[in-house]
């Protein structure tokens, strides 16, 4: 099987556990001797004592086993498209006009409370995904964990305030994500907006207008008005269009869970952005530490969706538990595989935190072995 306890291996070597305990704190782990640990790592502190052992892979770890797809399996799909920028600079009313819809209205004191993700489909028939994000804080935890969903940024700077805070510090999180940034200079309407200012403050950050000689790409909106709406996403596009973003469609889907919430009456719901494959009622899947099976799936207006290909974000019903933000959501052949990679993971996450309880009263063990 998949895992071997510490006590065990060393017996099976013939070696004090003790020293198999050091053989780990040498490489920088803490163990227990009751400890199991993967088939793996007992390959590999195996092999400082001088044995050979074939490393059995963990049934779990090969049922999660990623095969990327083929270039002839690819096809284009939608941006994902962040919209960052600092407070009340007009990102919820710039989706709004969008959309052609109203929740900036609706919002409780006017702050974005939670992730809202849709996709768009312009006129043309061509699709953008929409994030909008409360600060910065869902992309930046979502990155430290390795989980980059956004293609690009769009950059909301009000033409009246000019470059703030928080619009610096969505430039660091862009450029550190390595993601393209479209400018949308807001607020245009307003009698002291001053756009010009705005291009020489961001050019000083070295965003620099196209018309300046530079590459980056802006456009200048009236979120409220409405005006200027499909000059940003056609620039949006043509930027989308350098990236060459592709999926495979075909395959079982994999995706980014984005926001998760408990509600009373459907129970564990998530927003799931599709980064590859097509999502279908019924798929089982794992998400982090929990699984489930699809029993349904909303788009933002609440309608049905039977199917969800790549860059398609929707509120997915069915987990056994309220999985995290920036979890990874994957379908599982079966309910039963889906079932045991969540606890092969439970059990891995349980014997990591009894590690670190067990890494102040180590120095002990050691002295009583
Ligand atoms: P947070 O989510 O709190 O960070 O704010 P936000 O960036 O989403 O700003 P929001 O869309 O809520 O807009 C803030 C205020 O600016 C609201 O009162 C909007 O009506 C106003 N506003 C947004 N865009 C424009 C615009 O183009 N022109 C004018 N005149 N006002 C705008
Ligand atoms: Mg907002």
């Amino acid at each position: 099987h998949g895992t071997i306890q510490v006590g065990e291996l060393a017996k099976e070597m013939g070696v004090k556990a003790a020293d198999v305990i050091r053989k780990f704190m040498e490489m920088g782990t803490m163990v227990t001797i009751n400890q199991s640990i993967d088939a793996e790592t007992a390959a590999i502190v195996a092999s400082e004592f001088g044995y050979e052992v074939e490393a059995a892979t963990v049934e779990e770890e090969a049922l999660l086993e990623y095969v990327p797809p083929s270039p002839e399996e690819l096809k284009p799909r939608p941006p994902i498209v962040t919209v960052m920028g600092h407070v009340d600079h007009g990102k919820t009313t710039l989706l709004d006009a969008i959309r052609h819809t109203d929740v900036a209205a609706r919002e409780a004191g006017g702050i974005t409370q939670h992730i809202g993700a849709y996709k768009v489909r312009l006129p043309d028939g061509r699709e953008i995904t929409f994030i909008d994000t409360p600060g910065h804080e869902a992309f930046t935890s979502m990155r430290a964990r390795g989980a980059q969903v956004t293609d690009l940024v769009i950059l909301v700077v009000a033409a009246d305030d000019g470059v703030m805070d928080q619009t610096r510090e969505a430039i660091d999180h862009a450029r550190a994500a390595g993601v393209p940034i479209v400018v949308a200079i807001n607020k245009i309407d307003k009698p002291d907006a001053n756009p010009e200012r705005v291009k020489s403050e961001l050019a000083e950050l070295g965003l620099v207008p196209e018309d300046w000689g530079g590459e980056t790409l802006m456009a200048e909106v009236s979120a409220k008005k409405r005006q200027g709406i499909e000059d940003l996403l056609e620039l949006v596009l043509l930027q989308a269009e350098m990236l060459d973003l592709k999926a495979a469609p075909d395959r079982p889907a994999r995706g980014r869970i984005i926001e998760s919430r408990l509600d009373k009456g459907k129970g564990p719901v998530a927003t799931v952005i599709v980064q590859e494959g097509t999502l279908r009622e019924g798929d089982p899947f794992v998400a982090g530490m929990t699984f489930g099976r699809v029993r349904a799936m909303l788009n933002e207006r609440g309608e049905r969706l039977k199917e969800a290909p790549p860059a398609t974000p929707v509120e997915v019903l069915g987990f056994e538990e309220v999985p995290q933000a920036g979890d990874d959501f994957i379908v599982m052949p079966d309910e039963t595989a889906a079932r045991r990679v969540a606890e092969y993971r439970q059990r891995k996450a349980r014997e990591a935190e009894a590690a670190r309880e067990a890494r102040l009263s180590l120095e002990r063990v050691f002295e009583k072995l």
